[in-house]
């Protein structure tokens, strides 16, 4: 059960345990004040006594659990938590008819067909930020879902801060399983975007999105690419082998680490006085500037 509340909040053992410790003072503090507050009032009938104090805790409870939640750590979960609370009950219904489809199913009417995009990310998520604020207002482009293979991710923050559906993926399941191909076509996803990914993508994703998965790696492929290369990792290798300069790639992917064919690579010097961190942080502002627009490119072919 706490495995499952986990996924579904998409949170670590130990704040889950923040959560319930939040939700169980929240809940006392709740029904202490609403007695307090019901002793104010002289009402005779008992039927209206429960009545009236049901209306309060229920008005009294999200209040109560936003104040336990500020010492807990945890006011961003519960602020999230109860707006998706007060939409679910009073939020606009959807009309059926008026839902976007993506492509490869049928249009209705004029409204132009979405592509959902589905980022796939390990880490903090500044790629998928700034593919997220790049296609904000697209009437084409949506970020559909944001997958990850670690529950602890910063791009899972990203995902509830953005409102964006959220999907943790079991090992066993991607890699010997179907790759949650079945999944990602149920949830319309229509383009694949690797952004800091650490696992190997399995064939079987491959084959169900042919030329459909794209992935940005932090150097000039084929240099400093393969098993290992990744992160910080990659600028120490530039670094200690004294490159004049270094950059980005961003490829489609195939069934080989850091090999499918390029799309496009920007430069940038390496300084004698650059660290691996200011590397970096160089690669990071050619990353924010290219893949969003990259993106945009192959998906209006
Ligand atoms: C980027 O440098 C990307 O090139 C690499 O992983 C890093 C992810 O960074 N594949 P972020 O999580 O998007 O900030």
């Amino acid at each position: 059960m706490f495995k499952g509340l986990q996924q579904k909040w998409k949170v670590s053992g130990w704040q889950l345990l923040l959560i319930i410790t939040t939700f169980a003072f929240g809940g006392s503090l709740c029904g202490y004040a609403g007695r307090k507050i019901l002793g104010l009032f002289a009402i005779d009938s008992s039927l209206i006594r429960v009545a009236f104090y049901i209306v309060l805790i229920t008005l009294l409870w999200p209040l109560c659990v936003l104040i336990i939640s500020i010492p807990f750590g945890q006011f961003a979960f519960f602020k999230n938590y109860i707006r998706k609370i007060g939409k679910r009950m009073f939020g606009k219904k959807v009309d059926s008819s008026q839902l976007t489809v993506h492509s490869g199913q049928k249009e209705t009417g004029h409204q132009p067909q979405t592509i959902n995009l589905a980022i796939f990310a390990s880490g903090a998520g500044s790629n998928a930020q700034a593919i997220i604020d790049h296609f904000r207002n697209s009437a084409v482009v949506k970020i559909a879902l944001i997958v990850s293979n670690k529950p602890e991710a910063g791009v899972l923050k990203i995902a509830e801060k953005e409102d964006i559906p959220s999907l943790i993926l079991e090992k066993e399941k991607f890699f010997r399983g179907n790759a949650y191909v079945d999944e990602l076509k149920e949830k319309g996803i229509d383009f694949v975007v690797l952004a800091g990914f650490l696992w190997k993508v399995p064939s079987a994703l491959i084959k169900a999105y042919p030329s459909k998965i794209v992935n940005i790696h932090p150097a000039l492929l084929p240099k400093y690419g393969g098993k290992g290369m990744y992160g910080i990792h990659v600028h120490e290798a530039v670094i200690t082998n004294k490159e004049p300069e270094s950059g980005i790639t961003i490829h489609y992917v195939d069934e080989l680490y850091d090999h499918g064919s390029i799309i496009l690579q920007a430069k940038c010097d390496v300084e004698k006085t650059d660290t691996p961190e200011s590397l970096a942080a160089k690669i990071h502002v050619l990353e924010h500037e290219h893949y969003p627009t990259v993106i945009e490119k192959l998906l209006s072919k």
